[in-house]
């Protein structure tokens, strides 16, 4: 028996679990001293009433013969993918069709699991920073070739730095596979429409697939910016699109998203790539559940949308809490504004994981170190906005006392 060793050539464990680790080690070892959370994305406020209201119905429907479902439909119930295509498509002016829509159980997946029906000879190109289910997916594929002086052999590295204002430069060599996360993780920064046209002009002139990730695209403020890559003429025949209810609906333990591939998008050969990806999911995932789905149904319902937009707008605050909180105290901060992300600078060109051990070990606060999302990052460090408002503002006064010694 042989193992896919690829999974050797991955130098470490995954970012956000050897985090996890650390901050467990600090606390066995420091149980007196309250930790304050701004390191994964993950949310805090519990979920909308409409969610959990359409939750205990259909618990409710799973006790009655004459409503109880079993497997649910491999992509979706109809009810479902026609309250995504109408709320998140049309009301902005894009028709998508539900047959192109394709539910599961996060956009994290969804990105990693898309490289089954890409063959392995793509080239990649992926921003840095950046989020790493984007590289490590295609490491374990074996899409990456070797690490070599801190990045991959076969990976394209788009720099995104303060120098770029955070926007990734076109490739100046033949790149196959592009993925785009805006608003971005890790940087918080978002791309305007005419910026984002630049690059699905660059796709369907070069044959390339933009893999967009729009996983935080309920945080935008501003109108030049797109909450899908659709809302750019000409992107149905280059990009698949990610979208997930955990930053939107605070499903990051319910587990819902969904994958948009339209029916123009095929490859060199005329291949749909909407059939494949049909037939993957098919094969390898059993859809997503009843009750969950109901609860992503009422994400949608006007009473569902009203509270969303207040849990969101508790966060957008946290955003800005940190980002005005740090600027204050002399920190060169990005992001926020279209973001649940603040980006940071690290002070004195401290690099960012020893950034993460005095802000763990000095004022017990945890953040992401930005050379965890790649290269460009070191420097950088990044805190979330899904914390409580107790925890941000505590947080943000901690790093103040502490920095303004
Ligand atoms: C993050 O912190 O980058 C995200 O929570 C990770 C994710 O969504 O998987």
């Amino acid at each position: 028996m042989k193992i896919n060793d690829n999974f050797l050539k991955i130098q470490s464990s995954y970012l956000f679990s050897n985090i996890a680790k650390k901050v467990n080690a600090y606390i066995a070892a420091n149980p007196d001293k309250p930790i304050i959370r701004l390191g994964i994305g993950d949310v805090t406020r519990p979920l909308a009433p409409a969610c959990i209201t359409a939750m205990h119905k259909a618990v409710d429907d799973m006790a009655d013969e004459k409503t109880f479902m079993g497997y649910p439909p491999e992509y979706g119930h109809k009810w479902i993918l026609n309250a995504i295509a109408e709320n998140d498509y049309r009301a902005r002016g894009v028709d998508i069709d539900e047959s192109e829509i394709f539910l599961s159980d996060g956009a994290k997946s969804d990105c990693g699991n898309i490289g089954d029906i890409l063959s392995v000879d793509n080239k990649v190109a992926v921003c840095d920073p950046v989020y790493p289910v984007y590289v490590d997916t295609n490491v374990m594929a074996g899409r990456s070739g070797d690490f070599v002086n801190g990045g991959w052999s076969n990976i394209y590295y788009m720099p995104c730095t303060a120098e770029n204002n955070f926007l990734p430069s076109l490739p100046t060599e033949k790149v196959d596979i592009i993925y785009l996360c805006f608003p971005n993780n890790p940087t918080g920064m978002a791309i305007t429409k005419s910026e984002l046209k630049k690059w699905v002009d660059y796709a369907n002139e070069n044959g390339s697939l933009i893999l967009f990730d729009s996983a935080y695209e309920a945080f935008i403020t501003e109108d030049d910016v797109p909450h899908s890559i659709y809302e750019i003429e000409g992107a149905k025949t280059c990009a698949i699109e990610f979208r997930s209810f955990s930053k939107t609906a605070g499903f990051t333990g319910v587990r819902c998203g969904y994958t948009v591939v339209p029916h123009a998008l095929k490859a060199d050969d005329g291949t749909e790539l909407n059939g494949l990806w049909a037939r993957r999911q098919a094969t390898k995932f059993n859809g997503v559940s009843y009750i969950t789905q109901r609860a992503a149904e009422a994400v949608y319902s006007e009473e569902g949308k009203k509270q969303i937009r207040e849990i969101i707008a508790y966060y957008q605050n946290n955003a800005k809490v940190i980002y005005n909180g740090l600027k204050d105290c002399g920190f060169t901060v990005y992001g926020a504004k279209n973001s649940p992300y603040v980006w940071l600078k690290t002070p004195d060109n401290m690099g960012s994981w020893e950034f993460f051990d005095t802000l763990l070990n000095e004022i017990q606060v945890v953040g992401t170190p930005g050379e965890g999302f790649g290269p460009s990052g070191e420097g950088y460090f990044r805190l979330t906005a899904f914390g409580s408002a107790e925890n941000t503002a505590a947080a943000v006064e901690r790093i103040k006392n502490y920095f303004a010694k």
